[in-house]
């Protein structure tokens, strides 16, 4: 991957926010897909047939060999869960993360979801995971730089008990699903990330992935699926956001997330 941090232009950023917008709305198709007695492979279903109808193109499906649109991880799944014949059934918790590329721009967000009546520990798993982007965002604006937003989530998530996972990591988005810079979610050791400016006009995706014990993880057989050792559950929340000198512009948000 390139290290050069690309800065995009009025007419790219105005492209990025039309890639977002298709890949907001096929989240919420995958948050509404998500209840008792559906397949992971129905809700990846919803997510796929929304992006097409939209004119967009799923990025996940064939990245890197990824076989779906969307990956669907379940309980202690942290990501990249395959969609297949797996039923999810009331009590679960569902994490959708997607990619749709539009005119050129990739939009990538993700999200848990409970499925029916979920234990109060998964509850604020949830949400302590959804409100740690928002912790982590509060720094990301012209002034501050990259470590900074991992920094805010790792003290916000550690606060309430929960742990946030190091091997995989938040990134630079535009032409390309990842770009320069990584962006971790926690204070990595010295030298492991790069930690740059925040400079207007650069476009991220801020995504902690949580899990209720501890950080390790690994990865199943099947190449992908990423679960915790400890099989406690895991959550993530994901959104592509635009930097400016203010507030930032969070390009996949939805009313419903
Ligand atoms: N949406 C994921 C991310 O946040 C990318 C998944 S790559 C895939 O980077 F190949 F698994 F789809
Ligand atoms: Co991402």
């Amino acid at each position: 991957m390139s290290e050069i941090i690309s800065i995009k232009s009025p007419r790219e950023i105005e492209l990025m926010r039309q890639a977002a917008k298709i890949t907001a709305g096929a989240r919420s198709m995958g948050r509404q897909a998500v209840r008792d007695g559906v397949s992971t492979r129905e809700i990846d279903k919803a997510v796929h047939e929304y992006i097409v109808k939209n004119g967009a193109v799923p990025s996940c499906l064939g990245y890197e060999g990824f076989p779906a649109a969307t990956c669907v991880s379940v309980n202690d799944e942290v990501i990249h869960g395959i969609p297949g014949k797996r039923i999810v059934r009331n009590g679960d918790i569902v994490s959708v993360d997607l990619c749709a590329t539009y005119k050129g721009f990739v939009g990538d967000c993700a999200g848990t979801y409970a499925c029916g009546e979920v234990s109060d520990e998964a509850r604020r798993l949830i949400e302590v995971t959804r409100q740690a982007f928002f912790e982590g965002i509060k720094f990301a604006k012209v002034g501050y730089r990259i470590f900074d937003i991992g920094e805010a989530v790792q003290d916000y998530v550690e606060s309430h008990g929960f742990s946030v996972v190091r091997d995989f990591v938040g990134h630079g988005i535009g032409r390309s699903m990842h770009e320069a810079p990584e962006v971790p979610n926690y204070r990595p050791p010295r030298g492991r990330h790069m930690n740059p400016r925040l400079m207007k006009g650069m476009t991220i995706c801020v995504e902690p992935m949580v899990c209720a014990g501890d950080w390790q993880v690994d990865i199943l057989d099947d190449g992908w699926t990423v679960v915790t050792v400890d099989g406690s559950l895991a959550a993530h929340y994901e959104n592509t956001i635009l930097i400016t000198d203010g507030e930032p512009e969070i390009l996949t948000m939805a009313e419903d997330i």
